[in-house]
This record gives structure tokens, C-alpha cells and sequence, in this order.
């Protein structure tokens, strides 16, 4: 219960800050008008070291030269997180050659412990392909949601089979070199991001 709460403070003390800096960037840049925020000054990561879901190490230098959609869940995620990997299996089908060519999906796994990199490789491939699945501990993984604004909580009893992590519902998008550049809120729809995302590239 009291986990649940500050989790739900901690939600609203980001929505409050997110809108806050949101009317203080659409002042300064002139943002484009999408369901989200762009950053007036894109973020760097703290050099982080994570696990790709084929085994091999990953580092913020994998996220350059090209953009990135990264959403944080976990595979035993009962609802948001297939249905947000969902919404990107679509969304990707929408892009144009170019755009499809030129943008990385990833889950980002808030749930260590369980998603193993082979885990993570089946879960994402189930929706396609292409998809990927970073998984590392939770030190390094602080460092992905800290500069990707994504929050999330790990419960104290994960002694039980089917925990569940609470975990913010934004999908961050890295800018080709390699900085969190926009970050789009919920509820996703595949139309929704897949404007938001061509604007948001167009100004780059
Ligand atoms: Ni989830």
C-alpha cells in the first residue's frame, strides 16, 4: 500500500515537473505541438553498461547513429507492456523505408532479476523481429532511467513468483547521438507516435 503511494506521488511530482518544463520548452524553442515534450537541451547518459538480448555488452555509444524508441517494462508484465510493444509493432509497420531504417525499438527490462537476456530476446521477438531488449543491474539500469525521465519500483517481496514492478508509461526517444531527446506520455497509440516522431525528426 505504501509502495503503491509513493509510487503514485512519485508520478505526480513527474507530471507536475514534466508540465511545467513543458510550457518552459514550448516558450524557448518553439516545441512542435505533440503528446510529449521535447528537451530544449538534449541529455547525455552517464556511461552505463547493460546486456543486449543476444548476450553482448551495450553501452549509451550503441544508441548513436540512429534514433531510438525506448520503452521500460518488464516481460512479465501483465497489460501496459505488451500492449505498448504492441503499439510499436504497428508504429513500425507505419514508418516509411527510411524511417524504419533509420529507428531502433527497445524494452528496457525494469525487472532484472527475472528478464534474462535469453527471456528478453523471446519476449521482444515475439512482436518483432527486429526488437530489442536491454537487461543489466539495477545500478546501471538507474542510470538509462534518470536521463530517460522513467520511473519504477521494485517491490521488497520478490521472494514471490508473480511480483509485479511498477513502472511509468513514457516511451523515451534518443536522438542519433545517442541523448534523450523527446519523451512522449501515455496512452500510445501507434497514429499518435508515429506523428509526433516525423515532426519531432523533421526539426532535428
Ligand atoms: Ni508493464
Amino acid at each position: 500500500m505504501m509502495r503503491k503511494l509513493i509510487f503514485v506521488l512519485a508520478c505526480l511530482v513527474a507530471l507536475a515537473a514534466g508540465a511545467w518544463l513543458s510550457s518552459w520548452v514550448q516558450q524557448r524553442n518553439a516545441s512542435p505541438d505533440i503528446q510529449g515534450m521535447v528537451l530544449s537541451e538534449p541529455r547525455a547518459f552517464e556511461s552505463f553498461r547493460m546486456t543486449d538480448d543476444a548476450g553482448a555488452a551495450f553501452t549509451e555509444a550503441d544508441f548513436q547513429g540512429h534514433w531510438s524508441l525506448l520503452y521500460f517494462g518488464f516481460t512479465y508484465c501483465p497489460d501496459i507492456c505488451p500492449m505498448t510493444l504492441a503499439v510499436f509493432s504497428q508504429l513500425k509497420n507505419m514508418l516509411s523505408d527510411t524511417g524504419r531504417a533509420n529507428t531502433r525499438f527497445y524494452l528496457v527490462s525494469v525487472d532484472p532479476a527475472r528478464d534474462t537476456p535469453e527471456r528478453l530476446h523471446d519476449y521482444v521477438r515475439f512482436f518483432d523481429p527486429e526488437f530489442r531488449g536491454l537487461t543489466g543491474p539495477v545500478r546501471e539500469l538507474d542510470k538509462l532511467t534518470a536521463a530517460a525521465g522513467a520511473l519504477y519500483v521494485i517491490p521488497g517481496d520478490t521472494d514471490r513468483e508473480d511480483y509485479l514492478v511498477d513502472h511509468s508509461s513514457t516511451v523515451t526517444l534518443v536522438n542519433p547521438e545517442g541523448k534523450v531527446h523527446a519523451v512522449f506520455t501515455a496512452p500510445h497509440t501507434a497514429e499518435q507516435l508515429a506523428r509526433d516522431l516525423t515532426q519531432v525528426v523533421a526539426r532535428w
